[in-house]
Parts: C-alpha cells; structure tokens; sequence
C-alpha cells in the first residue's frame, strides 16, 4: 500500500517551489497519505533528515520565494555505495520520493527509481532546461524580475546614452535571456544557442547606433558566455559610446512566486498526487499546451 511519500528539493532554489510543497501535503493529507519533508535535497535523504509536514504550518510560507526544505547540490549520489544507503534508509519509511528540481536532480530520481525506490520528477528550475516539459515551475518568477531589472537599466542607461549588457541566469539555455529580450525589445540577444562573436556584436551595436543613439541599447547575455567586464570594454572602444556591464546573480532567483508560478505549483500538486493515488509511478512530470502532463523518467 502506498501511504508515505518523501518531498526534496534539489539543486538551485526557484520561486514556487514552497506553493508546490503545500500543496502537495495539502492534497496528500485529503487522500490520506503521510507527507514527508526531507531537508536539504538528496543529502538529507543520506542523512535522514526527514521530519512530517502538516498543513497548517505551511499556509504562511506557501507563497514565499526559496524553499523552506532548503536545497543542496549532492554529486556525491553518483556514488553507488551512497545510493545503496539512501535505499536502506528509506526502506518501510518511504514508499515515494518526489524530487523537485533541474536536470541534475533528474537524474538522481532515475538512479533511485532504477534501485526499486519509485520516483516522481518536478520541474523546479528558472532555467526552464527540462526536456519533456514547455516551462518549468520558478520560470517565469525569474523572467519577471529580469524585466523589472532590464527596466532599471534603461532608465539610466538611456539618460547618460550609454550601452549597457545585463547577464543573466540559464546554465546553458537561452530562455531566460530570450524571452526578456523579447519583452523588452533589447537591442541584442546573446544566447548559448545563438553564440555571436565578439566582432559581428561590435558590427551590430555599430550599425544600430550608426545613425543615432539607439533608446534601447541593452544587450541581454547569458551567463558563461563571455566575460562581460572585458566585453563592455572593447564595445567601448570601438564603437565610442560608454559601455557598462551588470550581472544580475541571484537576485533574479529570488522573490515571491508571480500568479503564473503559483497556479503552475497548485496543477502540478494535483496532478501528482492524482498520479500517486492511480499508482502510476517513475514518472516525469511536464507542461504541454498549457495542461500538466507526465511522462516516463528515463534517460
Ligand atoms: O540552475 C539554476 C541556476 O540558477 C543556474 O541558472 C545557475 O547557473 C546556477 O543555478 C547557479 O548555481 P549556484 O546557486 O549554485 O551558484
């Protein structure tokens, strides 16, 4: 009989995350299942950090940013001897496992799930990088404080006639990057699936601010592409117009989740433990035409 089921989250933190934990144990507990939290991702799975939840002390935080089970990157899970002591650690004490997280943490369900402990995978992630699924739960929080922030830099930018390159999140997915430039009409958009090089960006800044300059000289970037200190520098340079250069870092990962995220979290809850209750297990699930979806975990 199915009746406890283990929630973590895993990898980096994003905004709806504590919406989907509530309810979870919300629609857990009306089904009669023993919802438990473990805290700190996979780590607290070895460590047996495992407490139940109740939903009458989660009403407070489910609309916060962050998660409040805390999360962890755990490489160590590729380890099987780590593996091994999860599985004796959740024996008779977890009949599910619900993991809330990025591609990394997909991977972990799929290794436990492999070792006779039945997994469920979440997209929980700003990156919005999960095969499988059109958005992921966090995503469009960080799109939304993108905006906001690309809109601060324009004030400023635009009043001393200045370029300005914002980096933003993503791993190496564009989404991020994309979809803000688009809802802000950035001048460039640099993303890993667009590489530009550094000679045709000065070419197109150029031809832009050729005339006049340009009101939205913003250029939107994805992490891990090119240092962007050193970039704002030679755009400088060469086309003459004074050049900054801002990262926006965690910040854009912080925050209360927007409607969007919070009515993704509420879908998803329901339909997981609609799943769980149809003892339809080694799932994914996903977003599809606007609909919560599920799909086999596998590779
Ligand atoms: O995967 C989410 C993410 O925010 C990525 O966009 C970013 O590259 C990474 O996590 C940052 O990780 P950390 O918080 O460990 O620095």
């Amino acid at each position: 009989m199915i009746k406890n089921i283990g929630i973590l989250t895993s990898g980096g933190d994003a905004p709806g995350m504590n919406t989907l934990i509530f309810n979870l144990v919300k629609f857990g507990i009306k089904n009669n299942l023993n919802i438990f939290g473990i805290y700190k991702g996979f780590y607290g799975l070895y460590k047996k950090k495992i407490k139940l939840l109740n939903n009458k002390n989660l009403s407070n935080i489910s609309n916060t940013g962050g998660t409040f089970l805390k999360s962890s990157r755990f490489p160590e899970l590729k380890n099987y001897k780590i593996r091994k002591k999860i599985i004796q650690n959740t024996k008779k004490k977890i009949d599910i496992l619900i993991v809330i997280g990025g591609e990394g943490s997909y991977k972990g369900a799929l290794e436990l799930n492999k070792m006779n402990l039945p997994c469920i995978a979440i997209p929980g992630t700003i990156d919005n990088d999960i095969l499988g699924t059109e958005y992921t739960l966090g995503y469009f929080t960080a799109l939304e404080n993108i905006v906001k922030a690309i809109d601060n830099l324009k004030d400023t930018s635009w009043s001393h006639n200045r370029i300005s390159i914002l980096e933003v999140m993503g791993r190496k997915c564009g989404k991020l990057a994309l979809a803000a430039s688009l809802a802000c009409s950035c001048n460039l958009v640099i993303t890993p699936e667009k590489k530009i090089k550094k000679e045709e960006i000065i070419q197109k800044i150029t031809k832009i601010n050729k005339k006049n300059i340009s009101d939205n000289n913003i250029i939107i970037i994805t992490e891990n592409i090119y240092n962007i200190k050193k970039l704002a520098k030679e755009i400088e340079i060469k086309t003459k117009i004074e050049t900054r250069s801002t990262s926006l870092g965690h910040i854009q990962r912080g925050g209360k989740p927007v409607s969007l995220d919070r009515i993704i979290a509420y879908k998803i809850g329901l339909h997981t433990i609609k799943l769980i209750k149809k003892k339809k297990l080694g799932q994914c699930i996903g977003i599809k035409n606007g609909k919560i979806i599920n799909y086999k975990l596998k590779k």
